[in-house]
Formats: structure tokens, sequence, C-alpha cells
């Protein structure tokens, strides 16, 4: 099978047009399966999806454990792999702050290496700004890697325009992963913009809303990070899943899922955007895949903005403590 493929932004690497996110099989998602989470990366390979996102922290090093599995026996030059590092957790899964001083960088990026059983990350970055680290420093450190051929590309993570123009001014960043979904739309009035100005790419992660416009959630299920979040608590989640029936109605004449419309809408905003979609099992990774054959036309577009307007969301994306530490929420 073969995908289509783009270019994240004018240095980075030519990626499957959708790629896949790990996290979940680690992480914050409740119960995930090591086997089928395995032979679900392998199936997305096979499939023809290249770019592959973890962490270090998603499951406190298990994500890039299961990767190293999925991996054994791949040509490795075929795969783009996206590591994220900067985020401290302790012995008991806790959230211990940002570090992305120099010397913890290297740190991390050392052990990362170990756990896929890799001698290179493709795209390496921190997951979120350190306030107490100049972006400049940060992304020098990230520099010294790529000469010294550790790390292929330089990437970032959820941060605001000027972090964005100040990072690139020292060396290229090739994309910048952030939340962006037909009902998490932020990134357009001055993120997405300057990420064009300056010929970086944008990996979209959320293009589901973690689930939330995903046609499959259901206000029982709860009970993992998501509770925490406010899309999906009470009147919000009531008026959030009422978008989704309304998204519902319009996929479904055009013979796709609720998913592949949401999917297909980020698609369609741009050949500089790569959505990472967070399927967890070979079933949800076939939906998502099948968003690559749904070809949205103006109409289409516009119905579906119809359905879903750009402020529509009801709740912020994240808690409120979140919300006040996101630079890209400046
Ligand atoms: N940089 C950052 O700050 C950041 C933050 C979050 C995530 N990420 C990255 O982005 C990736 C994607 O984010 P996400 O996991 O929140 O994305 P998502 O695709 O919006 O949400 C994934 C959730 O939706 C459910 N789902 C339902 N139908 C699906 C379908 N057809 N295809 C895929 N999933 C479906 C998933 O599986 P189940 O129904 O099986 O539960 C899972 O619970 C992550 O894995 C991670 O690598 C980055």
């Amino acid at each position: 099978m073969t995908i289509s493929t783009r270019t994240l932004g004018t240095t980075g690497p030519v990626t499957s047009a959708l790629g896949l996110g790990l996290m979940g099989m680690s992480d914050l998602y409740g119960r995930s399966d090591d086997i089928e989470s395995i032979v679900t990366i392998r199936a997305a390979l096979d499939a023809g999806v290249t770019l592959l996102d973890s962490g270090d922290f998603y499951g406190v090093g298990h994500n890039e454990l299961l990767l190293r599995e999925a991996l054994a026996g791949r040509d490795r030059e075929s795969v783009v792999v996206s590591v994220k590092f900067g985020i401290l957790r302790g012995p008991d899964g806790g959230w211990n702050g940002v570090d992305t001083r120099p010397a913890a960088i290297k740190n991390a990026l050392a052990y990362t290496l170990r756990r896929i059983g890799t001698d290179y990350v493709d795209i390496y970055r921190p997951a979120r700004l350190d306030p107490n680290v100049p972006i400049e420093d940060t992304v020098g450190a990230l520099a010294e890697l790529v000469d010294a051929g550790y790390i292929r590309h330089i990437g970032l993570s959820e941060v605001g325009a000027d972090t964005l123009r100040r990072a690139h001014a020292v060396h290229p960043i090739s994309d910048l992963q952030i939340e962006y979904s037909l009902i998490s739309r932020g990134i357009e009035a001055s993120i997405l913009p300057a990420a064009r100005e300056l010929g970086i790419g944008v990996t979209a992660y959320g293009v589901l809303s973690r689930g939330l416009i995903s046609g499959h959630w259901s206000p029982d299920r709860s009970g993992d990070f998501r509770s925490s979040l406010p899309r999906f608590g009470g009147e919000h989640l009531e008026r959030n899943l009422a978008l989704v029936e309304s998204l519902r109605e319009i996929a479904e004449a055009r013979g796709a899922s609720v998913a592949q419309a949401a999917i297909a809408w980020v698609l369609a905003q741009g050949d500089d955007i790569v959505p990472l979609v967070g399927a967890r099992t070979r079933e949800r990774l076939a939906e998502s895949l099948g968003a690559l054959d749904l070809t949205l036309d103006a109409a289409d577009l516009a119905a579906i903005e119809r359905a879903v307007p750009t402020d529509a969301a009801s709740g912020d994306r994240y808690d409120a403590r979140q919300m006040s530490i996101l630079d890209s929420e400046r």
C-alpha cells in the first residue's frame, strides 16, 4: 500500500501524510495491551506510515521500549522516529516539571538511544518550553547533537510564535508539534502563520481531540487523564458531543466515519500539516488510514465548518494550570 507523503517544513524529513502517535499505548488513556500496541505499530509501518511519535516520559520509558520491539528487524532508515523529552517524572509516575538544560538533554538522549536501540533520532524535541532555560540554550544544545549525528532534526512542541522565531534563529526547526483539530483551532491566529513564514511544518496532535470527536466517545467512558480536561466533563461534554453528532451527519452522507471526517479536515488545512493519530489498535488504525481516501472539496469543508464553527468547542483543551503555563497559549 502506498500512502501519500508530505515534507515537514523546508528543512525537515519527508514523512507519510499521516503519522502514528504512540502515547496512549503507554500512558494517560487507560488500559492498553502491549502485544496489540506492537502489532498496531507494525501494521502502520506495513501500510506505509513512516512517522512514529513517542516521548521518553510516556510510561516512563515504556513507550520507547515498545517502539524498540516494533522496529526490530525493520529498516531503520525508512522510519522517521520523533521523540519528545524534558518532562520530569517520579518513580510513582508523578509529574515533576520540565528540564531542558543542555546537560539534561544529552543525558535524556543517551537513555533514549539505548532504550529504542538506535544510534540516532530523526526528530528530537522538548515537549514543553522550560521557563528556566532560554530557548536559545536548548536549541543550541540540540544543534550540537545534530552536528554530532545523534539527531537529524530539531522540533518543538506547544510553543508560541515568538519562541518559534527565537528558536529558528539558532537552528532550523523542522516542525512544531501542537494540538490542532476542528475543535482546537487556536494556532490559526498567529502560530500557524509564523510557522508558514519560517518554513516550519506542523505535526498536529489531538486531531480527534483525544477521542472526544472520534465518534466513539461516550459519557460513561472516563476515569483516565481525560477526566481532568474541561472538555470531557459535565455540560461541556454534552455540548461537544452534540457537535460530534452534527459532524456525523456530514461524514455519513459522504460514506465516511466521524473520525475520518475529522482527520481529513486537518489534512485539508495544508500540505505542511501532518496529523498524528493516536490509534492504539489495528481497528482504530484502519479507520484512521481511511481518512486518506476521503477528499473533502470546498463544499464539504464549508458544511463541516457550519456544523462545527471555529469557536464551537465548549471548555478549554487543558486544565487551568496547564493552560497558564503553555507557551502556545500566551
Ligand atoms: N506534543 C504534545 O504536547 C502532545 C500531546 C498529546 C499527544 N501528543 C502526540 O500526539 C499523538 C496523538 O495524540 P492523541 O493520542 O491525543 O490523538 P487522538 O487521535 O486525537 O486521540 C486518540 C484517542 O482517540 C481514540 N480513537 C477513537 N477512534 C480513533 C481512530 N479512528 N483513530 C485513532 N484514535 C481513535 C483512541 O483510541 P481508543 O478508542 O482505543 O482509546 C485514543 O483514545 C500522541 O500519541 C502523542 O504522540 C503530543
